[in-house]
């Protein structure tokens, strides 16, 4: 019996694959590579020292991709494939659509298909919209302000109406917070394509002199310092809380969200300035105005997935930085 992780040899799947290998699962990597690396896949197993199969293959492809269930039997799949950039999705709205949604259920026909019932799924806290309040706790209403949000508040709604008509369905809405950092190796980390569109990628090539300073999308938000607060979570707490999830899913039925973030809020100066002084690089930059949609704060209440899942997160903002700059320094061109 093995995981299937979709979207594994990008940046959260990457670090997901670490943590289930090293754990003692087998599994199977799916991904197109639209937003990744074959060279992710092969640092994973220079890091674990084990093997695993990897199919370049696209959740569309739904033939081939049944293949792959007919070859193997799966205990569960952990569903981090999709696209993810909020401001390509206003532009290109059909893609998100297509891609994410169409791609998942291709994906949760071929499990039913399959017999395959556990799901731990990628959702994020895009779903909270523009929150009354913080910090946000799993009740709270959902919404959507952009597309590729809406592509994530859909996806909850289909797999609860799967839920509803098959009960033997097992699934985790797992919404993350702000995932940065990298494995302490540096060895892996966040690769984006041509210019950030979120904020350590762009602080860590403004560091490293590729970019020549960051602009701060708005310093006049109701927050200690005027900048944006959020919720940043290191991307290895984030992949253990999918490796509860997992456990957790062995033995619950149903269907339940989980905030995954830290609790605490910090702001774009905090960062900054933490990245700075544990790195002794200083950081250029000049505020402008605010990025449209951004919201003030936003940071989880982790409490249910700390009762439910025992799951909380231990790093801190200082080992975010110091190992987001681990990676790019010793990656200076990620996997390129
Ligand atoms: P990523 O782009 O690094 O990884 C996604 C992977 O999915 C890529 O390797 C890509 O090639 C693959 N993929 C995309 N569409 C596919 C398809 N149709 N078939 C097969 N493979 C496909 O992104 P990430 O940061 O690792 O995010 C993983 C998941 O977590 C995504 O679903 C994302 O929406 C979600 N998420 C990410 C964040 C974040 O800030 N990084 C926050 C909340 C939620
Ligand atoms: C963080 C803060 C910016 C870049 C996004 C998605 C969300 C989720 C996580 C997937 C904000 C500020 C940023 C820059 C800046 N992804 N900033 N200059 O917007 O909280 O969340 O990623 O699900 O859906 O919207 O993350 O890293 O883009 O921004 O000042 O060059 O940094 O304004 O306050 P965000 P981010």
């Amino acid at each position: 019996m093995s995981i299937l992780v979709t979207g594994g040899a990008g940046y959260i799947g990457s670090h997901a694959a670490i943590e289930l290998l090293k754990t003692g699962y087998d599994i199977v990597i799916v991904d197109n590579l639209s937003n990744s690396n074959l060279e992710s896949l092969n640092r994973v197993k220079e890091l674990t020292g084990k093997n695993f199969i990897f199919y370049k293959c696209d959740l569309l492809e739904r033939d081939e991709l049944n293949t792959i269930f007919e070859n193997h039997s799966f205990e569960a799949v952990m569903h981090f494939a999709g696209l993810k950039a909020v401001g390509e999705s206003v532009e290109v709205p059909l893609m998100y659509y297509h891609n994410n949604i169409a791609g998942t259920i291709n994906l949760c026909e071929l499990m039913a298909k399959h017999d395959v019932k556990k799901l731990v799924f990628s959702s994020s806290a895009t779903v909270y919209g523009h929150p009354d309040s913080v910090p946000i706790d799993e009740s709270f209403p959902l919404s959507a302000t952009n597309p590729y949000g809406r592509t994530k508040l859909m996806i909850e709604e289909i797999l609860r109406d799967l839920h509803i008509s098959d009960s033997t369905w097992r699934i985790a809405l797992l919404r993350y917070f702000n995932p940065i950092g990298a494995h302490e190796s540096g060895s892996i980390g966040e690769n984006p394509n041509g210019i950030p569109n979120n904020l350590m990628p762009y602080v860590t090539q403004v560091a490293i002199g590729k970019r020549e300073k960051l602009s701060i999308f708005g310093n006049d938000y109701n927050t200690h310092d005027g900048t944006g607060v959020r919720d940043f979570i290191h991307v290895t707490d984030l992949v253990k809380g999918h490796l509860k999830a997992l456990e957790y899913l062995e033995k619950n039925n149903g269907i339940e969200a989980f905030n995954l973030g830290t609790g605490r809020g910090y702001s774009v100066m905090d960062l900054i300035n933490t990245f700075s002084s544990i790195n002794k690089k200083e950081i250029p930059f000049q505020f402008v105005d605010r990025r449209p949609g951004d919201i003030g704060s936003c940071y989880a209440n982790p409490t249910k997935a700390e009762k439910v899942l025992s799951w909380r997160a231990e790093k801190d903002l200082k080992d975010m930085c110091t190992d987001s700059w681990k990676w790019q320094t010793q990656n200076p061109n990620g996997y390129n």
